[in-house]
């Protein structure tokens, strides 16, 4: 399936048939069923589907995405600087525009189309930047296939593991769900 010819991008509405989707996660597949068109109504974030050309009530993949800042003020002067290093000095600031990818999900019919996915939002977000935004956002599962699929795509960790780890009320660390990761966009805009 090629995402760019044989789908549409469409914004999630009541119209929109989601029972067939699956992509493997029921927490991801009730979200999109249950909650996606309420957190767009709240402004909360906003879902996107592709669905098939051949059979419109089919969704080949779908993300949510919301207005988000990384904020690097309270981290160690090595994350800063990995941060800041695309940054020219009298540019650099204590937090950056960004868009945090909420959720993003392909239906298992369709694996492989994830990575063209990326690059959509890649350049969707980086070509008339509408407002400023310079860094894609995701807290990505921490599972070793969805790290992988983040990293394929270009996004870097940005903290160590054990950096992101949090203690409980007792002092032992709790499992860590999921990995903060960006992309800077500076790298698909004309110049760069
Ligand atoms: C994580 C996810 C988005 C990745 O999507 P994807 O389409 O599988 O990603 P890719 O485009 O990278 O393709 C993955 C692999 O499938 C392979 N592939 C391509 N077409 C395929 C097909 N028809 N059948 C099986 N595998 C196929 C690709 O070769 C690729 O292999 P590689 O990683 O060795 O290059 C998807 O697996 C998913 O929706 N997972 C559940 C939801 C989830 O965890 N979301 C992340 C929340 S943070």
């Amino acid at each position: 399936l090629n995402l760019t010819s044989d789908c549409t991008l469409q914004r999630l509405s009541h119209l929109t048939n989601l029972h067939l989707f699956d992509c493997g996660k029921p927490d991801l597949n009730e979200f999109l069923k249950d909650d996606a068109i309420n957190y767009a109504s709240e402004l909360l974030g906003v879902t996107y589907l592709f669905t098939l050309d051949s059979n419109p009530n089919e969704i080949s993949c779908f993300l949510t995405v919301s207005n988000d800042a990384l904020r690097i003020d309270h981290f160690p002067n090595k994350i800063r600087r990995k941060i800041n290093k695309e940054i020219p000095h009298a540019k650099q600031m204590r937090s950056y525009p960004a868009v945090k990818i909420g959720r993003l999900g392909v239906d298992l019919k369709y694996k492989g189309v994830g990575s063209p996915l990326m690059d959509f939002i890649k350049g969707w977000f980086s070509s008339n930047n509408k407002t400023g935004c310079r860094f894609l956002l995701v807290d990505a599962y921490n599972e070793p296939d969805v790290l992988k699929y983040y990293q394929k795509n270009d996004f870097q960790f940005l903290l160590e593991e054990e950096d992101e780890i949090q203690k409980d009320r007792d002092g032992n660390p709790k499992p860590l769900r999921t990995r903060l990761m960006f992309f800077d966009l500076i790298h698909l805009t004309p110049a760069n």
